[in-house]
C-alpha cells in the first residue's frame, strides 16, 4: 500500500512516522539544560521497559549519571585515555574529562550475559529500549544522542559503573534541549535494504 495513503487514513500512524523521521543524532555537547525532569525521566524509562524482549528477561539496565557524579565520570574518561595512551597530554586528558559534563541527562546502557537468550537478541532488545528512549525524548521536545567508545570498556570505567563480570557497557544515551539543530542526514533508500525472497 502507498505510504502516503496510510498516513492520510490514520493520524496516529502519521504522528508516529513524523516522530521517527524527526529524530536525529545530536552530539551531547549540543544538548543543554533543561533536560527531562523526574517525571519525564521516569517516562523515558517506561518507554525502555516497553521494548521487545525475547524471554522477558530484561537483559539490560541503565545507569543514570547525575550532575554530582559527572566529575567522577570525567576522571574515569581521563583514566581510560591515560591507559590507552601513556603519552596523552594534560590538554588531551582535560578534553577527555570534559566529555562527562555534557547533556543534562546522561545514562549508560549496559547489557548482561544470559545463557538462555542469544547475545544478538539481548543486544537487539537493548537497541529497541534505546530507540524507545530516543523517540520518547523526541516526543517530549528534547534532542538526544548515543555515544560509544573505547573508554566504556576501560577498567576505571567498569569500576566506576560497578559493572559485574557478566555485564558490558554499550553506549551512553544523552538527552537535553538542542542548542543548534543540524540538518537531518539523508536516510538510506529503502530499495537498498529491502528485497523480496
Ligand atoms: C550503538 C550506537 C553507538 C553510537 N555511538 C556514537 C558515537 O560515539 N558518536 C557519534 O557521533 N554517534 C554515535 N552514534 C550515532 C550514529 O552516529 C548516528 O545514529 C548516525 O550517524 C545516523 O544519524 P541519525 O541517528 O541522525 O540518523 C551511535 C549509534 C549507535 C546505534
Amino acid at each position: 500500500m502507498d505510504a502516503a495513503a496510510i498516513v492520510d487514513d490514520r493520524p496516529d500512524a502519521a504522528a508516529a512516522l513524523a516522530l521517527i523521521a524527526a529524530r536525529r543524532q545530536c552530539s551531547p555537547r549540543r544538548l543543554l539544560a533543561p533536560g527531562p525532569d523526574a517525571a519525564q525521566t521516569g517516562a523515558l524509562f517506561e518507554a525502555a521497559a516497553a521494548a521487545p524482549d525475547h524471554g522477558c528477561r530484561t537483559p539490560w539496565r541503565f545507569i543514570v549519571v547525575p550532575a554530582w557524579r559527572r566529575a567522577a565520570l570525567g576522571a574515569a574518561f581521563a583514566a581510560a585515555l591515560r591507559a590507552r595512551d601513556a603519552l596523552a597530554s594534560p590538554a588531551d586528558l582535560q578534553a577527555a574529562a570534559a566529555k562527562a559534563s555534557h547533556a543534562p541527562f546522561l545514562a549508560v546502557a549496559v547489557t548482561r550475559d544470559d545463557p538462555q537468550v542469544a547475545a544478538d537478541e539481548r543486544l537487539l532488545s537493548l537497541g529497541c529500549a534505546l530507540q524507545n528512549i530516543l523517540l520518547a525524548a523526541q516526543g517530549m521536545g528534547f534532542g538526544s544522542g548515543l555515544v560509544s567508545g573505547a573508554a566504556l570498556h576501560a577498567a576505571e570505567m567498569r569500576k566506576l559503573l560497578r559493572l559485574r563480570d557478566d555485564e558490558r557497557a554499550v553506549c551512553f544515551v544523552a538527552v537535553g534541549t538542542v542548542r543548534q539543530s543540524r540538518a537531518a542526514r539523508t536516510r538510506p533508500c529503502t530499495h537498498d535494504f529491502v528485497e523480496l525472497l
